[in-house]
């Protein structure tokens, strides 16, 4: 047993969950007519609804225990203090210095990280109004109309998906936007189909500037501009890059001027507030990019100074704790009713399942309770069409948070309010449901005969007392969603604090990575290597074809 699950607050968690408790939602809202009140809080554009989860106000206590237990909020404190917490990696972790806009120093080995964010903030700026206003041109002086990110994992979910949740303050007449990441040729192939190098400008944003898809991929678009130009030192106007590792943007011939600088303190999947965020800022405007810092700067403030029983993220991340160690929820639907939010559940993949699908703690040892969950979720409306059927009615429970604007981005006729009455009837649906008596009456009332009823009645009920949070935005604005992408960011954090992991490391895609290069090799030569396991070499064979020619007499 680990210390985790033999502390006090652990323990008395599972003998509260193992005692039966909560009731029913039903009867929880029955009892409780201020629940909403007492089970939501609110944090700048932000309200968290998590009434519609089975929790009691004892639950919450014992949760905001284990919270204190966990010292959640001193190892809060040690990273904004620019202390090494990433362990393994022996970084620092300090995104939270990308977005600050207090006068605060931020440091880390005793030094002000701040002159540094700034300076690349201020040259992100003078090089997005240049592109931007045509004021610098590409090769042949034509004015750049498309920028082309070429990244994976962080250097792409993330800018990928601020941009989709900011189209709609982008100018396509003036510039557009695209992301290749997959080392799949299709992806880039399909992007430069249509582009015209002249006015085509290549971002190529990598942390390491070693990743096998995004060198593959910017070697390519590098081979299609030289192509289309005629010209190799068309490269010089064509490429930016964003990295940690300046020598190698140097060694593909982006000048120094075109590259932009983070640092090893920012992770990947927490780099889309540094210049990785570069697409971002030309596609919607530097002001939008800084916007969207602010929003973020609003919520770590929030969680930085909220007392645990007010603090958004410290609640949406217990909430996830009492479903995934108290309730045996093994996965986590984010549901955003709102179509700009769409690439919102991908970039959340990363952040938490490469944050927290952790199997040791820190101390190295075996956990022997769960950690961070299947997380996955499609755009609202569209999942009720797919998906909902099982959330309503499966064997599983699938906790879900359902995240709506409360003002739209247009007015077209009927659509938000549909919209948003499709997120609120779901989560009732979903913890509310019907009972088979109901549907019974439902059926009879529609005429239906009294066999012919009861037959159907079990199909039509629907258990209820499956959870689900809401997250409602103002609107959404740069500054909003920045504060929603916080949300989730330190979310993580707390949730990795009370588990005793490394959120930050990601040893976990090293090996796939290695063995790429080696399958990589075997498939050019042509055969297996020695020692290969007999299906990797049977299916090396089939597509060498080797397998094949052996086979022939
Ligand atoms: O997949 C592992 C990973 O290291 C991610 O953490 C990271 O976001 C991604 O690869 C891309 O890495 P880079 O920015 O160095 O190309």
């Amino acid at each position: 047993m680990s210390i985790l699950t033999e502390s006090p607050a652990w323990r008395a968690l599972a003998a509260h969950s193992a005692s039966g408790q909560p009731l029913s939602l039903r009867e929880l809202f029955a009892a409780d007519p201020g629940r909403f009140a007492a089970f939501s809080v609110s944090a700048g554009p932000l309200l968290l609804d998590y009434s519609k989860n089975g929790v009691k106000r004892q639950t919450m206590e014992l949760l905001f225990a284990l919270a204190r237990q966990a010292d959640v909020e001193r190892q809060r404190d040690t990273m904004f203090a620019g202390e090494r917490i990433n362990h393994t990696e022996d970084r620092a972790v300090l995104h939270v210095a990308l977005r600050n806009r207090s006068t605060r120093p931020m440091k880390t080995d005793g030094r002000d990280v701040m002159p540094g964010v700034r300076e690349v903030l201020a040259r992100m700026r003078a090089f997005t109004e240049a592109v931007r206003s045509g004021a610098v041109t590409g090769h042949t002086g034509e004015r750049i109309t498309d920028v082309v990110n070429i990244g994976i994992g962080g250097s792409d979910l993330g800018p990928l998906m601020v941009a989709e949740a900011l189209k709609w303050s982008a100018d396509p007449a003036r510039l557009r936007v695209h992301f290749v990441s997959n080392v799949d040729d299709a992806h880039l192939v399909e992007t430069l189909r249509g582009l015209d190098p002249a006015r085509t400008l290549f971002v190529v944003a990598s942390k390491t500037f070693t990743t096998q898809e995004t060198m593959t991929n910017a070697a390519s678009a590098r081979a299609w501009l030289v192509a289309g130009l005629g010209d190799e030192r068309a490269v010089a106007r064509h490429f930016a890059a964003v990295s940690t590792n300046v020598s190698a943007t140097t060694i593909f011939g982006i000048p120094p001027g075109s590259v932009f600088e983070f640092w090893d303190w920012v992770g990947g999947r927490y780099s889309l507030w540094s210049a990785i965020g570069l697409s971002v800022a030309l596609y919607v405007g530097m002001d939008r990019f800084e916007q969207l810092l602010a929003g973020a700067h609003g919520m770590d403030e929030h969680f930085r100074t909220a007392p645990l029983e007010h603090n958004m993220p410290v609640i949406l991340a217990l909430i996830g704790i009492w479903h995934v160690n108290f309730l045996g929820c093994t996965t986590h639907a984010v549901l955003p009713y709102d179509q700009y939010l769409h690439r919102l559940p991908a970039f959340l993949q990363q952040l938490d399942m490469e944050s927290n699908g952790k199997r040791v703690d820190r101390d190295g040892r075996p956990v022997d309770y769960a950690t961070g969950p299947v997380l996955w979720g499609e755009p609202g409306t569209n999942g009720q069409h797919a998906f909902f059927q099982l959330l309503h009615q499966g064997t599983q429970i699938v906790p879900a948070d359902f995240i709506a604007a409360i003002e739209g981005r247009h007015a077209l006729g009927d659509h938000h309010r549909l919209l948003l009455a499709n997120c609120l009837a779901q989560t009732q649906a979903l913890a509310f449901g019907k009972t088979e008596d109901e549907a019974l009456a439902e059926l009879r009332a529609q005429g239906m005969d009294s066999d012919a009823a009861r037959r159907l009645a079990p199909y039509k009920a629907f258990p209820g007392n499956r959870p689900s949070s809401t997250i409602l935005l103002d609107r959404l604005t740069p500054a909003s969603l920045g504060a929603l992408i916080a949300l989730y960011e330190h979310k993580v954090f707390v949730q990795g604090a009370v588990w005793n992991i490394d959120s930050f490391d990601q040893w976990g895609v090293e090996l796939g990575k290695q063995l790429a290069g080696r399958v990589a090799g075997a498939l050019e030569g042509g055969s297996p290597l020695p020692g290969m396991d007999g299906s990797t070499a049977g299916l090396l064979g089939k597509i060498t074809g080797t397998g094949r020619q052996q086979r022939q007499p």
